[in-house]
């Protein structure tokens, strides 16, 4: 068994997956269960700048969340409908992730219907969400005083990039 660092989660196997098949993170962040210590993954002190980046980052997550369940299930294609069902999971990880960095008790996925019925427009808003969290994650990552925050936050930037290519070579 190994876990992610980054979400906590585990994973059984003979070796550890290439990605987290919950938040999406690379396997340098797997360890073996027997060595995983979650001191300090969620007891996190936050200055005012990093609570407010996490604050946002809560919210881009569930914004694309919910975005991707609307698109998996008014897509017709079935390769849309798996691409948008398994990016909508992850964007949920990264928000229940954001949630325990906050120490919320809960937090809500509003009802979401204004995706497109296309794959293609889908495509293209999927593009820019990403792109736009890459680029605010990086920010975020830069100026992260607490070293939990920006190890979630450049975890995540690999992650959504992933995602980012994902529909690059589909459009
Ligand atoms: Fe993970
Ligand atoms: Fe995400």
């Amino acid at each position: 068994m190994f876990i992610c660092q980054i979400c906590s989660e585990a994973f059984i196997g003979l070796e550890a997956p290439s990605r987290c098949p919950f938040c999406g993170a690379f396997e340098k962040y797997f360890v073996e269960s027997t060595e995983y210590d979650d001191t300090g993954a969620w007891d996190v002190e936050l200055n005012d700048k990093d609570k407010a980046n996490a604050e946002k980052a809560l919210e881009v997550e569930i914004s694309n969340n919910i975005f991707y369940k609307c698109a998996s299930k008014k897509v017709s294609e079935l390769d849309g409908q798996k691409l948008f069902k398994i990016l909508a999971k992850v964007e949920g990880e990264h928000a229940a992730d954001w949630k325990k960095i906050l120490k919320l008790k809960k937090i809500d996925f509003p009802k979401y219907d204004k995706c497109s019925t296309e794959f293609k427009p889908n495509l293209e808003e999927s593009h820019s969400r990403e792109d736009r969290a890459i680029i605010f994650y990086g920010e975020a990552a830069a100026e992260a005083k607490n070293p939990r925050v920006k190890e979630i936050f450049q975890a995540f930037v690999e992650v959504e990039t992933d995602h980012l290519h994902l529909s690059e070579e589909r459009l």
